[in-house]
């Protein structure tokens, strides 16, 4: 059984659009078909806009699907009760460890707010619960006592890291967990990271567009476009060989990756708005290999050699 499992997942925003003001349902994201294995990571890739940290919330339960169902260790997460539980074994560590963090709380506080929500522990047992989490990330129990704004952007991340495990959680969900931090420690926090995940066998879903990080860290890929599923299975098949025509676009638009990509690959133009999706293959205006047929009929997502692809040729490209 799987830690994870979406079906047929879908949510929606309403906007408000033009001079009236008239109201506009946008989909965030659709159809979205994955799993995930304890002591995996899934990551999830695609432009900005396309829907990745509104999976996120999803996943983390901030926010509730409108369509399909979500099921974690075969729980199904549509069941009330089953939703209560979810703060605790699925936690979020967002991109930018200012904001996530509120500045006049001190850190110990901060870490030890989860706690007194969600378990029995005692002051003490938190107190202990507290000092071990943050050995755990690297940090001293004796500064947490701080306010977080007496750390560095790095040890923010530990803190934001340190608050997300406090809980002992199956699965953290991580929505660009890198990117706002300098670089001379984002292969720090990374390797935190990849070592708690072995040391305490959690399951990761890994938000990113650094393909590169992606290849290092994660076992399976979803890549989406304006929030549908292109293509989806194993990391190193995936990149070895892409058969949707976005992703051997992300790859080719990647130096590290750049030289295995043959053919035509130059993406066109600007992303599109979800407010207006294309019709037929989402893709089809950019899509260096797009047909008569890719502007009038949308392309099912469909298993093909261990993955899930939403291309109308892609058995072809898979040869
Ligand atoms: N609460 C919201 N209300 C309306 N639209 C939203 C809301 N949250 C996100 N969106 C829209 O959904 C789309 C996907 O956003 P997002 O999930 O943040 O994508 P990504 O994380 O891949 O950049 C964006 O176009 C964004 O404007
Ligand atoms: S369906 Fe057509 S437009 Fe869409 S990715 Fe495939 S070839 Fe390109
Ligand atoms: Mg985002």
């Amino acid at each position: 059984m799987s830690l994870l499992r979406a079906e047929n997942l879908g949510k929606d925003f309403t906007v408000r659009k033009g001079l009236l003001r008239r109201e506009k349902r946008v989909i965030a994201f659709d159809g979205l078909n994955f799993s995930l294995e304890a002591g995996q990571t899934l990551a999830v890739v695609g432009e900005s806009g396309s829907g990745k940290s509104s999976l996120a919330k999803v996943l983390t339960g901030i926010d509730t699907p409108d369509r399909g169902r979500l099921w974690l260790d075969g729980e199904d997460l549509a069941s009330p009760a089953v939703r209560k539980t979810l703060h605790r074994h699925v936690r979020m560590i967002f991109q930018d460890p200012y904001g996530s963090l509120n500045p006049r709380v001190r850190v110990n506080r901060l870490l030890e707010e989860p706690l007194r929500i969600n378990t029995d522990l005692n002051a003490q047992e938190r107190r202990q619960r507290v000092n071990e989490t943050l050995l755990k990330v690297g940090l001293r129990p004796e500064l947490a006592d701080r306010f977080p704004h007496a750390f560095s952007g790095g040890q923010r991340q530990r803190i934001a890291i340190a608050r997300a495990l406090v809980l002992e959680p199956k699965l953290i969900v991580a929505d660009e967990p890198i990117s706002a931090l300098d670089v001379s420690v984002q292969a720090q926090v990374l390797n935190l990271l990849i070592d708690l995940q072995k040391q305490l066998d959690l399951a990761y879903v890994f938000i990113s567009h650094d393909l590169g990080i992606v290849k290092h860290l994660s076992n399976q890929v979803l890549v989406l476009y304006l929030g549908r599923l292109m293509e989806y299975g194993d990391t190193d098949a995936v990149f070895a060989k892409p058969f949707h025509p976005y992703t051997e676009a992300l790859l080719a638009a990647t130096p590290q990756f750049r030289h295995q990509i043959q053919g035509q690959h130059v993406v066109k133009g600007e992303l599109p708005s979800l407010l207006k999706v294309p019709p037929g293959c989402p893709f089809h205006k950019r899509c260096p290999y797009a047909t008569a047929r890719c502007a009038e009929e949308q392309p099912a997502s469909r298993p093909l050699k261990g993955r899930l692809v939403a291309c109308h040729y892609a058995e072809e490209r898979a040869g």
